[in-house]
């Protein structure tokens, strides 16, 4: 049943929220999304991903669903679902949905049956403890720290009892392992895929499995208090082989797993074929070469070697084994011209093709965020009402505790906020961006939008989206930038990122300049005779018989080997 189709899929990422408001009520919904498919197809994307649409009360933004079949209201219908599933496959377009089942939301009937009484078998679905006594204290079970800030356990009610939950107190983890559970979980997968979707975003899937029985993380060095004892927990890999015969083995279906950082080992096996578990996940390492171990909040001078780590090492590892992707932004971060110490002001159109031909023309399915085809940019936030992630929030509060001064603590959440991704697209220069006519969006638009949106990237001669287009169609069409192994060039260069692909004799080869002034750059001997296939410049110019890249310049040389006699 199952095909390679996912191999040389490019996929879009939407946001519902943010996309585009048809009943100009403020949220994005489907009609609006439906409006849009064939700018996203033109695009030369294959498959699109939807952040979630499932019902919610939104204490995460969808990210806490409370009835996995059906539709959220503000979004549509389940009618509108089809018709959005049928134009999206009639444009050739492969739909993936987000599933988000580490936890459910505390609105879900599960929860609410399971904190009903001590006796409801829906109890053992979740992971209920009872507090520490301490004196006339009651402590949570254990020193586990959510992800979000804070204990992650909440009391239940006045009882004895707490609820484990790894993100939002409203995103009550559940128990995998209850059998009853993981049936569940492969019931609604199949539920999807009978309706005829194309596969999954598994949401922070290496939670799933923690280590029983449930104690105190003794680590003084860890300031994620219980991750040992919850990431690539020891059941991880039997959980997804079980969840891959039960349902997503039975369709022609692809997953791709979002992973909180996992082992190496753990990667390797969560995607290796053969291993029968996922098709791909996301690595984020190169995401985390602006910022101090992945804390997004946390700025640091951008490390390039950081970069070509995270971005090579997961391709050079699954490639001959398993399946890669290549994200540079998603709806947890900022924009990506706004990161990697690049001058936005001066060269976003030159940043943002750059970014995207050394990461996608690398090993792997290029994944794009809704927006960053136009070189989105991050939004300038006047204050904190105007940032609805509650993460934002969380860690603004946090750190205003520990007397950090407000005017500070904004700074670092405008750093690195979720936000920014969020702000509703940019489609034109009218009132709100073409998001909708007139009524205030859930989230503020971004000030900018009169200067950057679609219909002014499309008019311009440095249209980042006409770029896209031809990158894609290289990425798709090229055998090598598909299939090709991945050999790395220069890695201890500090300006220049450079690497070639090889498949069946044809070879390319990719440079990009991240800095902001022209670079010289040697080529290796055998690019001098290959032919130029893509460049975000109209020329190359040379300087004392080596390349001068320039600022933010990207090339792609084709060279087909001849086969050795
Ligand atoms: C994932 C999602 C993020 C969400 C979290 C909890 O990281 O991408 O948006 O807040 O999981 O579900």
């Amino acid at each position: 049943m199952k095909t390679d189709w996912y191999k040389n899929a490019v996929v879009y990422q939407i946001y519902p929220f943010s996309f585009c408001d048809a009943n100009n009520d403020g949220w994005g919904d489907i009609e609006g999304i439906i409006s849009k498919l064939d700018y996203v197809r033109d695009l030369g994307v294959t498959a699109i991903w939807f952040s979630p649409l499932y019902k919610s009360p939104d204490y995460d933004y969808g990210y806490d669903i409370s009835d996995y079949r059906a539709i959220d209201e503000k979004f549509g219908s389940m009618a509108d679902f089809d018709r959005l599933l049928a134009e999206c496959h009639r444009r050739g377009l492969k739909v993936i949905m987000d599933m988000v089942i580490n936890h459910t939301s505390t609105e879900h009937p599960w929860f609410k049956a399971a904190v009903s009484s001590p006796d409801s078998p829906y109890r053992d679905y979740y992971i209920i403890r009872p507090g520490k006594r301490e004196g006339q204290k009651l402590l949570p079970p254990t020193n586990w720290v959510s992800s979000f800030t804070g204990s992650a356990w909440e009391r239940i009610g006045e009882s004895e009892d707490f609820f484990l939950h790894l993100f939002c107190k409203e995103q009550a983890d559940l128990n995998w392992e209850n059998p009853a559970v993981r049936q569940e979980i492969a019931d609604i997968l199949n539920f999807w895929l009978e309706k005829g979707v194309d596969g999954f975003r598994f949401d922070v899937f290496n939670l799933f499995s923690k280590v029983f029985p449930i104690r105190d993380d003794e680590d003084k060095h860890t300031y994620q208090k219980g991750a040992q004892y919850f990431v690539d927990g020891p059941r991880i890999h039997e959980f997804l082989k079980e969840l891959n015969a039960r349902s997503l083995s039975r369709f022609d279906s692809y997953t791709v797993g979002e992973s909180y950082r996992p082992s190496p080992e753990n990667a390797r096996a969560y995607v290796k074929e053969g291993n029968n578990e996922l098709d791909t996940i996301f690595n984020f390492g190169h995401l985390e070469a602006d910022n101090i171990a992945g804390l997004k909040f946390f700025r640091k001078p951008f490390n390039m070697m950081q970069f070509k780590k995270g971005l090579f090492d997961p391709q050079t590892t699954s490639w001959g084994e398993g399946w890669n992707t290549l994200v540079l932004e998603n709806h947890d971060g900022p924009r990506c011209v706004n990161r990697f110490s690049i001058d936005t002001k001066h060269f976003r159109y030159e940043a943002a093709t750059m970014l995207a031909t050394v990461t996608f023309l690398g090993f792997g399915i290029p994944f794009i965020y809704m927006g960053q085809e136009i070189g989105m940019t991050n939004c300038d936030f006047r204050n904190m009402d105007e940032l609805k992630d509650p993460v934002s929030h969380f860690v603004f509060d946090l750190m205003t505790s520990y007397h950090m001064p407000k005017s500070l603590a904004f700074r670092f959440i405008k750093y690195g906020a979720r936000d920014h991704a969020r702000v509703p697209m940019q489609w034109d220069g009218s009132v709100n961006a073409g998001f909708n006519r007139g009524h205030a969006p859930w989230q503020c638009m971004n000030p900018v939008y009169p200067e950057i949106n679609v219909k002014k990237d499309l008019s311009s001669d440095r249209s980042v989206y006409r770029f896209y287009q031809k990158l894609l169609t290289v990425k798709k069409t090229n055998e090598a930038a598909v299939y090709g192994s991945v050999t790395e060039y220069d890695r201890e260069n500090r300006k220049i990122i450079a690497y070639s692909r090889e498949h069946e004799g044809k070879r390319l080869f990719v440079a990009g300049n991240f800095s902001k002034r022209p670079v010289r750059y040697r080529v290796p001997d055998w690019v001098k005779g290959a032919s130029v296939l893509l460049s975000n410049y109209e020329t190359l110019s040379d300087k004392d018989g080596a390349l001068l890249l320039q600022p933010y310049q990207a090339v792609v040389w084709e060279e087909t080997v001849r086969p050795e006699k």
